[in-house]
C-alpha cells in the first residue's frame, strides 16, 4: 500500500480548530482515486499531508513513495514562466534513467497527449491558465512516476480539454501510477475508480465507481448520471 492514513488529525493553528479530526484512508498501489467534498473541507490539506508537505498533528501517515519520486499538480501552476512548454516538460525527465532520445520522445509524447503541439516553443507565461495547467499535467506525468498528487487539475479546463487530460492521467494509471485527484467536478470524479468524500473533518463517503470502463475519447453525452451523493466544492 503506497499510502496509509490512520486516525490522522490536523490543525494549522495549535489553538485553532481541527481541519481534519480523524481520517483513516488506505490507497492501494495503482489506484486512481478522487477526493471530493465541499469547499474548505480539507481536500488540499489532506493531499499535502499525503505528500508530506504538511505533518499530521496526531495519527500516522505512511507513504512508501520517496518524496523525489512523487509528482504534484498544484492548484496554481508552478512553471518556469519565461521558458518554453517543451523546456518545462523536459526538465521533468532529465533525471530519468533513459537514453537521450527516449527522453526527447517522451517529452514530445506528453506535448501531444495534452494537445499543446502548436505551443511547444512558446514561453509558458504567454499561455492561458488552462494551457498552463496542461503543461503542469504533462510535466507531472512525463517521468512515469509511481505516485501523482493533483489538486483540481482540470479546474481551468473546458469539458473537451478535461477529457483530453483525463485520458492522459488514465494512461498513466494503466501503467501502474497511483493517482490522487482533488476535484469538485463530478465528471472527473466519475472517471476515477474510487471516490472518497471529505466532510466535517472526516471521510463521509467512500465508494467504487464504474469509472474505469467509461470512454472519454468520444463525446461527453455519458456524463455522470449515478446521482452522486457527495457535496460540491
Ligand atoms: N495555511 C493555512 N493556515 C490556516 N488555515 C488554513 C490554511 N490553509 C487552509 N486553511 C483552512 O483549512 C480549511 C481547509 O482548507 P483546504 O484544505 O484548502 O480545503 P479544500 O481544499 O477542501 O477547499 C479551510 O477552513 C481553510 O480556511
Ligand atoms: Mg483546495
Amino acid at each position: 500500500m503506497p499510502v496509509t492514513l490512520e486516525s490522522v488529525r490536523f490543525r494549522y493553528d495549535p489553538h485553532g480548530p481541527d481541519i481534519l479530526s480523524g481520517v483513516d484512508l488506505t490507497i492501494p498501489d495503482g489506484q486512481m482515486i478522487a477526493l471530493v467534498g465541499p469547499s474548505g473541507s480539507g481536500k488540499t490539506t489532506l493531499l499535502q499531508l499525503i505528500g508530506g508537505i504538511l505533518k499530521p498533528t496526531a495519527g500516522t501517515i505512511r507513504n512508501t513513495t520517496a518524496p523525489g519520486d512523487m509528482r504534484w499538480v498544484f492548484q496554481t501552476p508552478t512553471l518556469l514562466a519565461r521558458q518554453s512548454v517543451r523546456h518545462n516538460i523536459d526538465i521533468a525527465v532529465v533525471s530519468c534513467p533513459w537514453s537521450r532520445s527516449e527522453r526527447a520522445d517522451r517529452v514530445e509524447e506528453m506535448i501531444r497527449d495534452v494537445r499543446l503541439e502548436d505551443f511547444a516553443d512558446m514561453p509558458v507565461n504567454r499561455l492561458s491558465g488552462g494551457q498552463q495547467q496542461r503543461v503542469q499535467i504533462a510535466r507531472a506525468l512525463a517521468s512515469k512516476p509511481p505516485l501523482v498528487l493533483a489538486d483540481e487539475p482540470t479546474g481551468q479546463l473546458d469539458h473537451t480539454t478535461t477529457g483530453v487530460v483525463m485520458d492522459a492521467i488514465r494512461a498513466a494509471r494503466d501503467r501502474g501510477t497511483t493517482v490522487v485527484i482533488v476535484t469538485h467536478d463530478m465528471y472527473v470524479a466519475g472517471l476515477c475508480e474510487r471516490v472518497v468524500t471529505l466532510e466535517d473533518g472526516g471521510v463521509s463517503g467512500d465508494r467504487m465507481t464504474g469509472g474505469m470502463t467509461r470512454d472519454v475519447t468520444g463525446n461527453m453525452a455519458g456524463e455522470q448520471t449515478d446521482g452522486a451523493d457527495h457535496g460540491q466544492a
